[in-house]
């Protein structure tokens, strides 16, 4: 569709263009004719320019495939939305081809072969006169050059692991044709994987997330018609999706969807970890935004570790091998694709004979969080004999009314905590003998002993040397001082920081980067103490309610801030270090980050990367400061909020609910990028001990949700009520003052008139100007609205605040009524009633 144009600016945008896109060449059509094949480099293009097909090799693989991918000139991730040989690769690029045969059928060649890889594969002969269309919609159609309308084959209707606006999931009940998701097998491999997105198998209208084609583990729930909605996901189809329909007849099931007509690229997908996913493409990030993924916790997804592999509490590598198992496959490290699961380093004894070599079976104690399914009930007096007499029994277990259960064969989805022991649940796994540590080969041991003396002499000399070389010497007042402490003053947290604030970690903003090794540094007293020079008045930044905070900086002049605890805490030590390990993994570019601890001197301290624009409330309720934040940056600053609770509430496995979130807890990096701190502190100083500085409860009464206020019951949905408040005071530049005192204003009963007469613009800020859109702030105090609904159930969670975010076009819901805002015959407390009402969480906010 290329033609001759006469504007040589043309001519030169288009050069540019292609400089862009050097890889290949399009063939400048969205039509495949006979006689006209494409060939690895050439590629056909949409008629709106919105896909692209042709030949690629995924990742750093060499197998070729051919697919359709978005049309992207500046060169972001191509996601492949359909693959048409996904496990018949070809390997030869120069003589790879895809053209349409004397038949009229679409046939993938490779060499003079004439058997093909791919082919359309329809049985009765076509007309000799069929072309194939890549559509705009991503759909690629086999059809009749003369009758355009008659469709021979389509894309849509052989999905990969996309599923498009338009494209029909479900089953063709006359040929029996299914039409689903397959996963792929990992990020280069585009053959099939353990997980699929089905129609049920039992002909209900529901769709399942299947692994390995039988075992479920996610359903949709059934379709309600009325409301058009799934019962058990009911927010799969809110925000672009339109127009849903399913339909039942003799013939067909099947349901299928559009997205409204401003919406950006957009798609479901199954990824390869059995997640199936709705992304968005956005403008403003260069990105797709994930916004809505079941299950909701990758935990939940059925033998995601493959055969007797362990899903394990480590955000960067989920997987692991249980002992004595290492993993099948290269790929299972290198691309997190762990179907292969793991096997045995060593043979189970009993594969000869239960006392082969005199060496016997035996078995290990393993903690987990449930049982894997197939197992089978024994009526034995002793369960651990019952199993080792029968050579396919790989574990046992007693279930929780102390019967026997054995399993054969390998395991599958096992999971436990990274602390272990809390799960109370345990299995007994079989090991070969030689996976016993005791009965090793005793040289073994004096190798290990010997590299370890070398390692230690090595570490000494270099350890002496770093003390020599220093300028200033640190006074070491304590002796025998464990050697596990860092020196705070010469500790590079610049390599601890890299990746959070780069912007590498934004691909789908739940992204985490672990840290390798898993530990916590834990600081010395002297070294910290040193760094915040003696934890002088002048290096103080403030006083939380845990304790004050201060400012140091380490030799290579990195600053840091120093939390220190208030010494009540009566948690123990192990516990406490655990926590803060737990909560150091929490890893998001909207959490201020956890490097480090000092547990020393009776004394417990967090060292957190340092903010250098203070605190959100530093700006807010200033007359001068709020100038600083214009419109943009309160969105901005919004938006971040959102996003790091989100994460707190449903991807980190924790599941931190903050408790205290508002103002001062917001700190600000240098491009007034939100971080939420204080996060975990509830787990951190010990459950039962999160409220005590009653100045602290009292300073934050405008934040707290009535339910925790009054009952101390708190939930996700009490961070969503101060969240809610946080989202209005940010608008609006006006401090909640806190419902217990009637006479002043409430910003939630004021934002709630404004609102019920029409007149929310009333409640921006006024002295930083209108903004270019007032539609959008008024969709943001709407959201605030729905935030601060009385009932903890009408609330939104993190996950719909987060789309109708992001998702401006989409309607909202009404908010009812806000909580606190009824006058006197409503919730009314004052600070003696608080402390008077109930006893469970209440007692502990009583004054000390
Ligand atoms: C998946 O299912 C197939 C066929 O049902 C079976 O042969 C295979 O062993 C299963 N894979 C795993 C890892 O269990
Ligand atoms: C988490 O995974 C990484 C990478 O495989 C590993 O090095 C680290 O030890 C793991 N952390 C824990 C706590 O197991």
């Amino acid at each position: 569709m290329v033609t001759h144009t006469s504007k040589p600016w043309l001519f030169f945008v288009l050069l540019l263009v292609l400089s862009y896109y050097r890889a290949s060449f399009a063939i400048a059509a969205d039509t495949l004719s006979a006689g006209q094949p494409l060939s690895m480099g050439e590629t056909i293009i949409s008629e709106g320019s919105n896909f692209e097909l042709g030949f690629f090799r995924p990742g750093s693989s060499s197998e070729i495939y051919l697919g359709i991918w978005y049309r992207n000139y500046l060169g972001g991730v191509q996601e492949k939305v359909w693959v048409a040989n996904r496990e018949n690769p070809l390997s030869d690029a120069s003589s790879s081809k895809l053209e349409l045969s004397e038949d009229g059928n679409l046939v993938m060649l490779e060499g003079s072969s004439k058997i093909p890889f791919w082919s359309t594969n329809l049985k009765n002969p076509l007309s000799n006169s069929t072309e194939a269309v890549l559509l705009d919609d991503g759909n690629f159609v086999l059809r009749d050059s003369s009758n355009k309308n008659t469709i021979f084959w389509e894309s849509f209707d052989h999905p990969t692991d996309t599923w498009l606006p338009g494209a029909k999931l479900g089953i063709d009940k006359i040929t029996g044709k299914l039409n689903q998701l397959i996963s792929w097998k990992n990020s280069e491999d585009p053959a099939p994987g353990m997980f699929s997105f089905r129609l049920a198998r039992d002909g209900s209208e529901q769709f399942i997330l299947e692994w390995n084609r039988s075992q479920m583990y996610a359903s949709s729930g059934v379709w309600d018609d009325k409301n058009k909605s799934f019962s058990l996901a009911p927010d799969m189809l809110l925000n672009y999706i339109t127009n849903p329909i399913f339909v039942t007849n003799e013939y067909e099931s099947y349901f299928t969807y559009s997205i409204k007509n401003s919406s950006p690229k957009y798609r479901f997908v199954l990824n390869s970890s059995g997640l199936l996913q709705q992304l968005a493409w956005s403008e403003k990030s260069w990105d797709w935004t994930l916004f809505w993924s079941r299950p909701v916790n990758i935990y939940d997804v059925y033998g995601l570790c493959g055969a007797f592999g362990l899903n394990y509490e480590n955000f960067s590598n989920p997987c692991v091998c249980l002992k004595g198992f290492k993993p099948f496959s290269i790929e299972e490290t290198s691309l997190s694709d762990w179907s292969g699961g793991c096997v045995r380093k060593s043979p189970l004894q009993c594969m000869n004979n239960t006392y082969a070599n005199g060496k016997k079976d035996w078995f290990k104690k393993i903690p987990i969080l449930r049982f894997p399914v197939n197992s089978k009930a024994v009526s034995a007096m002793n369960c651990e004999v019952a199993c080792m007499n029968d050579c396919s029994c790989t574990a046992y277990a007693y279930n929780s009314s102390g019967y026997c259960m054995i399993w054969k064969g390998v395991l599958l989805n096992l999971q436990q905590l990274s602390d272990g022991g809390k799960a109370g649940q345990h299995i007994y796994l079989r090991l070969a003998a030689d996976e016993y540590q005791e009965s090793g080969n005793k040289w073994k041991v004096w190798v290990i002993l010997a590299v370890m003396v070398t390692a230690t002499a090595i570490g000494l000399i270099l350890f002496l040397s770093i003390c020599f070389s220093r300028k200033r010497k640190l006074r070491h007042k304590h002796k025998g001082e464990e050697t596990s402490r860092y020196d705070l003053l010469l500790f590079d947290f610049s390599t601890e920081l890299h990746g959070i604030n780069d912007g590498t970690n934004t691909k789908d903003n739940v992204n985490i980067r672990g840290k390798k090794d898993g530990e916590l540094p834990v600081f010395s007293y002297d070294s910290v103490s040193a760094a915040t020079n003696n934890f002088s008045t002048v290096n103080k930044l403030g006083q939380g309610g845990f304790g004050p905070v201060f400012k140091g900086k380490s030799f290579k002049g990195q600053e840091i801030a120093v939390k220190m605890l208030s010494k009540r805490s009566r948690q123990g030590l192990e516990e406490f270090r655990n926590e803060t390990t737990l909560i150091a993994k929490l890893q998001h570019r909207n959490l201020v980050r956890l490097l480090g601890c000092c547990i020393e001197q009776d004394e417990k301290m967090l060292i957190y990367e340092y903010m250098p624009n203070k605190s959100l409330d530093f700006y807010l309720f200033d007359q001068i400061k709020k100038r600083v934040l214009d419109w943009e940056t309160r969105i901005h600053i919004i938006e971040g909020i959102a996003q790091g609770l989100l994460y707190l509430h449903q991807y980190s496995r924790l599941r931190i609910i903050h408790r205290d979130l508002k103002p001062s807890n917001i700190l600000l990096d240098t491009e007034m990028n939100p971080k939420i701190s204080d996060f975990g502190m509830a787990r951190i100083v010990g459950d039962n001990e999160t409220q005590t500085n009653t100045n602290r409860i009292v300073g934050t009464y405008g934040y707290m949700s009535p339910e925790y206020a009054m009952d101390g019951l708190y939930s996700i949905k009490s961070d969503v009520f101060s969240f809610g408040v946080l989202l209005l005071e940010i608008v609006s530049g006006r401090k909640n003052t806190g419902f217990y005192n009637n006479e002043s204003l409430n910003l939630l009963r004021y934002a709630w008139e404004l609102w019920r007469d029409d007149q929310s613009l009333e409640m921006m800020e006024p002295t930083i100007g209108y903004p270019s859109s007032t539609s959008v702030l008024l969709r943001f105090i709407n959201i605030g609205l729905l935030c601060v609904q009385e009932s903890p159930t009408d609330r939104p969670t993190m996950l719909s605040v987060v789309s109708m975010i992001n998702n401006e076009h989409s309607p909202l819901p009404t908010p009812k009524q806000p909580a606190f805002t009824r006058g006197r015959n409503d919730v009314m407390y004052t600070n003696s009633t608080i402390n008077s009402v109930g006893n469970v969480t209440i007692s502990i906010m009583e004054a000390r």
